[in-house]
């Protein structure tokens, strides 16, 4: 571990000086005024840990199983899209790191290697790691179930279906920076220029607003997670909800699982910090299927918070971009590593052993009260 990064903060910092402006506005930025951008983050500070003592802490078990793969923490990575633009490797310099670090990957289905390659790239790693398909429907249902029939032949477990992204958040950054992808870069698992993204008269607008706008499909609804689960044999997360109501719709629907994402706070702003509705979907679900959660996880703190609130796993977006620009796989690495040693103590100096330990009681919520 290098010196200075001592926390995800120091990697972020570090990434901005290395990345041109328009990738890491791409990378960091939240949708309309960033409300929710500051809520995902600042809601971990609204729970105090209220830690157990003199339970013999030196060894804590840190590894849970995830949609029945046997992971080396609860903490995975959440599918980014583009990620050659931080690193000439991208993801499958991420796969190498999640593999080493035997963990999860989503990858997107905006990815810029293919998914063969991140496969590729995960096998080698020797690790025990595993690699799950981010999916976006797309108007072209024969090209979206392409996409999966690709993943469950090269070994991908599951699949998480993205249901937030109708039509892209307005993102002021990229809107203004005409956000594109570099000349050199596609989206490798499409072959015609405009579904890569590599091609395309976008105007004076977000380049990625346009094309979700082109080639996303709005009409979703619940029958197409039906559609889906027949099309497949892999388990189906939906991944973007925040409503408890929703949530036990999906139980209903089958899924496998839920993830409580606000898409990083990229999509609807003014949406809740997912962890303040977290509870609420894990109330819904009553246990029937998994629930994950992602946006804002910055901390080996906010990790035990999230799980104390029913999240079996959290997933993190931003800080593996900032390792993979800081220093490629290595640094990928080393954010993983970081993370776990944050978790790990965390646990420890809670009373936690393992994390089936982490329980509802370790958590209580910041009263505040009015000086006025
Ligand atoms: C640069 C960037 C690209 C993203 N690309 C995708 C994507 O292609 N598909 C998707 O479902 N979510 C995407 N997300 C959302 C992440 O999967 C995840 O929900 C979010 O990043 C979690 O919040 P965090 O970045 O605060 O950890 C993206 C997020 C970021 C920051």
């Amino acid at each position: 571990m290098s010196g200075q990064r001592v926390c995800v903060s120091d990697f972020e910092e570090e990434a901005r000086k290395v990345l041109p402006k328009a990738v890491y506005d791409y990378y960091r930025s939240g949708a309309d005024q960033q409300v929710t951008l500051a809520a995902n983050v600042a809601a971990f500070n609204r729970w105090y840990l209220v830690p157990r003592v003199l339970r013999d802490v030196s060894t804590v078990d840190l590894s849970v199983s995830v949609l029945g793969q046997k992971l080396s923490m609860p903490v995975c990575v959440a599918a980014t899209a583009m990620q050659r633009m931080a690193h000439p490797e991208g993801e499958t310099a991420t796969a190498r790191a999640c593999g080493a670090a035997g963990t999860g990957m989503m990858l997107s289905s905006w990815a810029t290697s293919t998914i063969e390659e991140v496969m590729a790239a995960m096998t080698a790693s020797l690790g025990s790691g595993v690699l799950w398909l981010q999916l976006y429907i797309y108007k072209d249902r024969e090209l979206t179930l392409s996409l999966v029939r690709r993943a469950e032949a090269t070994g991908y477990r599951a699949v998480f279906v993205t249901v937030d992204t109708p039509y892209l958040g307005r993102r002021f950054d990229d809107m203004r920076n005409r956000f594109k992808l570099p000349q050199h870069l596609s989206m490798s698992n499409f072959s015609t220029a405009s579904l890569a993204f590599s091609e395309g008269n976008y105007g004076n607008d977000s380049g990625l607003a346009v094309y979700v706008a082109n080639a996303i499909d709005p009409t979703l609804c619940w029958d197409d997670i039906t559609w889906l689960k027949k099309h497949t044999r892999l388990p189906v997360i939906v991944k973007g909800v925040l409503n408890g109501e929703d949530a036990a719709q999906a139980v209903s629907y089958g899924v496998d699982g839920i993830l409580v994402s606000n898409h990083g706070a990229r999509q609807l702003d003014g949406v809740p910090a997912t962890l303040d509705v977290l509870e609420d979907v894990v109330r819904a679900v009553q246990g029937r299927c998994d629930v994950y959660m992602d946006g804002g996880v910055r901390r080996g703190t906010d990790i035990l918070k999230a799980l104390a609130l029913g999240a079996k796993a959290v997933f993190i977006g931003r800080p593996v971009l900032w390792g993979l620009a800081c220093q490629g796989e290595q640094g990928v690495t080393e954010v993983l590593e970081l993370i776990k040693e944050e978790l790990r103590l965390a646990m420890a100096l809670s009373g936690c052993r393992s994390v089936s330990e982490v329980s509802r009681s370790l958590v209580r919520r910041v009263e505040f009260t009015s000086r006025m």
